[in-house]
């Protein structure tokens, strides 16, 4: 099938930019600011077609692993720090390996801090720093700046300031780019998506469901990366989905679809705060409606890709009840298809069973005895939960599904 990669890239990176929007404030749209400024540095290096087009793939996924890393600031205001932190350059680096770019270049995640004097977190300097890293290195300082509502002038005297640290030739282009108003109004809020679309080449390639879900996977590590407590959920969700539906005898497609849905169905979690998230206690009325919005903010995401309306509905769904009584959209039976009712079974039977800071995880009879309640209470597919109950049956070990 015929995917538009910029789709893809466009939906996935806006869940990275709220994450770090929720951590930073004042920063929006990060990384399609740093995307657009190196797509501008790299066309005055004459980047041209793959070259470009990779080069903003990076630029737009190089903060992909602040979710893992902000686990590690102790609270919000030191999140510059988990930003300077070696962690999210290694994570992230780790994280994209399996992403269809057109030449992977090994380190432009892990070396997008290192700086030409070799002050970086690696101490790689000059042009021991892979090229992609300069260009989004130098892109990330000025897009750092920029958000602190500084003057064009006054970003341009920092990086004067600073240019030990940077490439003297993309610094150069830098200062070239900058005469002209132009570069600088396209990276308002307002303007810097489109502005982003306009300079990236447009790719359509030809993937299987199964390729793409090596995109889809690397997602999913970064959701699980969000909470602490739930940090094999989606890993988890995937693998049984996967079982289930091999049972069910799906074709490779629907099969392969399946598994994407069961990654990213809490992609809408990134845009819920971890404040929220992981509050211990109970939740304020205010709060529990922005838990519940995470399915909506998932299937908004996912909808925009062309081939991924069916997985945006089955992963949309995922808290809808068959009574009606679910969220964010109330849909009743008459709207949930079996594979939407497949993922909101297995989502219950993963969280019921999976240890939490508060409750260790309840045995697999346990969990079926309560989904049977809530079969009878007409919530959720009963010819899933027994199917559930035999393949996932007390003499098979849980822990074979988590992989
Ligand atoms: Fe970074
Ligand atoms: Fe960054
Ligand atoms: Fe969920």
């Amino acid at each position: 099938m015929n995917f538009n990669v910029n789709e893809l890239l466009n939906s996935l990176s806006f869940t990275l930019d709220c994450v770090e929007g929720g951590l930073l404030k004042n920063v929006t749209n990060h990384g399609r600011r740093v995307a657009y400024i190196s797509a501008r540095i790299g066309m005055m290096m004459k980047f041209t077609g793959h070259d470009l087009f990779d080069l903003i793939s990076y630029a737009l996924l190089h903060d992909n692993g602040v979710t893992k890393s902000l686990l590690h600031a102790s609270n919000m205001n030191e999140f510059y720090q988990a930003e300077l932190n070696r962690m999210h350059c290694i994570e992230g680096e780790s994280n994209i390996e399996a992403f269809p770019f057109f030449h992977r270049v090994p380190d432009v995640i892990l070396y997008h801090h290192e700086r030409y004097d070799g002050s970086g977190f690696f101490g790689v300097s000059g042009d021991d720093i892979p090229l992609y890293s300069r260009i989004i290195g130098l892109a990330d300082f000025i897009a750092v700046i920029y958000s602190e509502q500084k003057t064009y002038t006054e970003i341009l005297e920092s990086l004067k300031k600073s240019s030990r640290l940077f490439d003297p030739t993309l610094l150069a282009a830098v200062y070239e780019l900058g005469h002209n108003a132009e570069f600088w109004l396209n990276m308002n809020d307002m303007f810097v998506f489109g502005a982003l679309n306009k300079v990236m080449p447009s790719v359509v390639r030809n993937f299987s469901y199964r390729e793409m879900r090596s995109v889809s996977q690397i997602f999913s590590n970064i959701i699980d990366a969000k909470s602490p407590f739930t940090g094999s959920h989606s890993r988890g969700i995937s693998a049984k989905t996967g079982v289930l539906c091999r049972y069910y005898e799906y074709d490779e497609d629907t099969y392969w679809k399946m598994r994407i849905a069961a990654d990213l169905h809490d992609l809408g979690k990134l845009m819920v705060p971890n404040q929220i998230l992981d509050k211990p206690g109970s939740l304020t009325p205010t709060e529990i409606l922005i838990v519940q919005s995470h399915p909506f903010y998932t299937r908004r995401a996912l909808e925009v890709i062309s081939g991924f309306e069916k997985i945006a509905d089955w992963a949309g769904n995922h808290h809808e009840k068959l009574n009606g009584k679910g969220y964010p959209y109330g849909l009743d039976a008459s709207f949930l298809d079996f594979n939407s009712r497949i993922l909101g079974c297995i989502d219950i039977y993963q969280a019921l069973t999976e240890d939490r800071p508060y409750r260790q995880g309840l045995s697999h009879g346990q969990t079926i005895t309560l989904m049977r309640g809530m079969v009878n209470r007409g919530l959720i597919e009963g010819s899933i939960v027994e199917d559930i109950n035999s393949v996932f049956g007390e003499s098979v070990q849980l822990k074979d599904f988590t992989g």
